[in-house]
Parts: C-alpha cells; structure tokens; sequence
C-alpha cells in the first residue's frame, strides 16, 4: 500500500504547516505532504514548503469569476497528487461542495476556537470582549458551513491574559500538538468520517470529539 500522504492548504504564515513537517521529520506523522497549496502567491508558508522541498502550488481566486471555477481548479491541481486527505490550515477560503464533494470525507480544518463557539475571523478578540474563562482550539471534517463540520478533537486552556497577542501565542501552541496527532491518526486509520458521523477506532464521537484536556 502507497504511503500516507496528504496536501496542506494555506494562505498565510503556515506556522502549522510547520508543525506537520517537523511531525514527519520526528516521525510522528507516518507520511507525506505531497503539495502544499496557497491562494496567496506571497504566503509565508510557501517558503517553509519549499524549504522542506515540498512541491508548492499557487491558486488565485481573482483569477476567477465565481467560487465554483476557482474550486474546478483547486481540485484539478490537488488532484494530480493524489492525495489522501486535505489538511486546512490556515486556509481562509468557504468551499463549495464542489471541492467537498471531490474529496468526501477527506478534508479537515483547525480552527481557533471551541467550536460551535466564534466561528468566522478574530476569535481570540471576540473570547476577550465575552470575557470568557475557557478558549481553545478545534479540529474538524469540513463541510460547506464557515468553520463547520463534525468535530474530531478539541483543547483548551484557562484564559489568564488579558492579551490578544498572549492569548493567540498559547492557542498555536495548542494547535501544533493536537493537529500533527490529528493528521496521524487518520493517516493510521484510527480517525474517520463516515457519513456524516465521526469515528475513532470504530466507535462513533459524541458532540465534541475528542478531548485532548
Ligand atoms: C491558525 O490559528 C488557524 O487556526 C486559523 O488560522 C491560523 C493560521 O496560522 N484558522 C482559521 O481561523 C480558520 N477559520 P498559520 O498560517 O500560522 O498556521
């Protein structure tokens, strides 16, 4: 059987991409990161992709009239590698099912909050301003919804700043243990999504996902 292996999509920093390439260097992530993909031509994460010698491919969605064609070439690129799974990180486009639909129940997301809570932009702004006293991260299969999807994983922290900046440095710090494990266990075949429901070593997760607190 062919190696693992899986496509990194970005727009920006890739501060979790580089998460995955050090997992697959300390071998903890049995496998490999066939591409990584940006709709940003200046995206940070495609130096470290180059870096780690990964084959980069840039997407621009202005070079296209409608979601639907720039998604028709998303999936023509990422296709020709093949891949098993589709990894979102910190890749700040809504698909269309179009794209969810060539990859079914392959594509995860991490996201910076506890989902179903802020999805969308600036959630470490917004858990401040509701000062809440728990905020964390959330690793889920995706579906057409903005940041929505079943939950595969979760983590979380005591809110003790008052600092965007703080609260955004332990919240990646969250995100570059859980989601390389994430990825592992579906390259393992632990982890999965079968219609519409999440398993794990054959039993279904409950609301949630897994709790790695
Ligand atoms: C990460 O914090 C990720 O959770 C977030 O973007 C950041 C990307 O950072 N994703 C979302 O907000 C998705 N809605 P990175 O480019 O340094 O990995």
């Amino acid at each position: 059987m062919a190696a693992f292996s899986f496509a990194v999509l970005i727009s920006g920093n890739g501060s979790n991409l580089q998460a995955m390439i050090d997992a697959i260097e300390k071998e903890n992530i049995s496998g490999k990161i066939c591409c990584v993909l940006s709709d940003k031509e200046n995206a940070y994460g495609l130096k470290r992709a180059s870096r780690a010698k990964i084959p980069i491919e840039v997407v621009s969605n202005k070079d296209f009239e409608t979601r639907e064609d720039f998604d028709t070439e998303l999936v023509k690129v990422l296709s020709t590698y093949k891949p098993d799974l589709i990894v979102l990180a910190g890749f700040m486009r809504i698909l269309s099912p179009k794209f969810i639909n060539a990859f079914t129940e392959k594509i995860l997301n991490i996201h910076p909050s506890l989902l179903p809570k802020y999805p969308g932009l600036n959630t470490h702004e917004r858990v401040l301003e509701s000062s809440d006293k728990i905020h964390g991260i959330t690793v889920h299969f995706v579906d057409e919804s903005l940041d929505g999807g079943p939950i595969c994983a979760q983590s979380s922290i005591q809110i003790n700043t008052s600092s965007v900046k703080e609260l955004e440095e332990e919240i990646h710090k969250l995100e570059y243990e859980l989601y390389p494990k994430v990825v592992s266990w579906f390259g393992e075949g632990l982890l999965k999504l079968s219609n519409g429901k999440v398993y794990f070593e054959n039993s279904e997760l409950k609301i949630g996902g897994i709790d790695e607190n």
